[in-house]
């Protein structure tokens, strides 16, 4: 126990902790927030995953450090946070930059697709089964036609597209107004009159588009650093006893998504998705695998349907 107090009991642990109530955060984005040394911040973050206050998950050549969510370690933790004060000039401090390096981050991501729009083709290239995975998606929604249905991250708006038959009202969303003009574009050609599509970023959601009776996050959440915490964001635009179809990459290996592509997780696991199902109240009803049609090189998708708890 004293171990575990001391781990806690130190100024710039305690900050850590605060810092990950808020979600999940490599050792990278911590040494800025923190303006401290690599190997310093590593060493904080270590004693404070020995005491069991924190977990860290590898992932590639990555590392996330999360609050830890079971154990004495983490109501302890819970315990703490509730009493840091937000309004102490360093916390302040800390929260502006933890903003400013969430922010150079989504700016990075919104440069990535301005600059490939008009071509952006890259699931192809990974031997994604794109068309049993578009089935699965409608039937996901079993036949019915709902009230509204929101496309988080709608990129070239082809959920909103394919769905269309699905919904009276089809709101996409999306942070890149490039991708924004080739959806506008697309879902004329289309014919799709039901849906628009606004500037919006998912991170920190304009309530007023929702709420949904179905949300879709297809192919996006492998662009934020904390899935799980976007989740929580998406989850207020949702209608009590609404559902979520998510679609990403199962756990995968291709680091040159990360460093040519704006990809910050390298897909998400099953233990990974009901927790932040869980933390967002959300639960897992479902979900199915898509592996690659090129078992060398290729993706498994997954698809998950998330239920409001109620
Ligand atoms: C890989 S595309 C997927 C597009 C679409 N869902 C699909 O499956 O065709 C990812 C999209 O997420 C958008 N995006 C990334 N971060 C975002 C954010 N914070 N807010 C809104 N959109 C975001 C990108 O601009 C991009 O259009």
């Amino acid at each position: 126990m004293v171990g575990v107090l001391k781990a806690a009991g130190e100024g710039t642990r305690l900050r850590l902790l605060a810092l990950l109530a808020d979600g999940d955060h490599s050792v990278k984005d911590l040494t800025e927030i923190l303006k401290q040394s690599q190997p310093r911040v590593s060493r904080h973050l270590k004693l404070l995953a020995d005491a069991g206050l924190i977990a860290r998950n590898a992932e590639g050549a990555w590392a996330y450090y999360g609050l830890a969510e079971d154990g004495d370690g983490a109501a302890l933790a819970q315990w703490l946070i509730a009493r840091i004060d937000d309004s102490d000039a360093d916390r302040r401090r800390d929260i502006e930059r933890q903003q400013a390096v969430r922010a150079a981050q989504q700016a990075r991501a919104t440069q990535y697709f301005a600059k490939v729009a008009n071509s952006w083709n890259l699931l192809a290239t990974l031997h994604v089964p794109e068309e049993a995975v578009e089935a699965a998606v409608i039937e996901a929604l079993g036949g019915r036609k709902v009230e509204t249905l929101i496309d988080l991250g709608t990129g070239t708006g082809r959920m909103l597209e394919l769905l269309s038959p699905s919904y009276k009202r089809g709101i996409g969303l999306d942070s890149s107004r490039e991708m924004l003009a080739v959806a506008r574009s697309r879902l004329a050609s289309a014919g799709v009159a039901n849906a628009q599509v606004r500037l919006g970023d998912i991170g920190d959601p304009d309530v007023v588009v929702g709420p949904a009776d179905v949300i879709i996050i297809h192919q996006v959440l492998h662009y934020f650093d904390d899935p799980g915490r976007m989740l929580g964001q998406a989850r207020r635009l949702l209608k009590r006893g609404g559902e979520m179809i998510i679609v990403d990459f199962a756990p995968h290996d291709l680091e040159f998504l990360r460093t040519e592509h704006a990809h910050r997780r390298l897909g998400v696991s099953q233990g990974q998705m009901s927790g932040w199902a869980a933390a967002a109240g959300l639960e897992i009803a479902g979900w199915r695998e898509f592996p690659s049609q090129d078992t060398e090189n290729g993706l498994t998708v997954c698809l998950w349907r998330l239920t409001d708890k109620i």
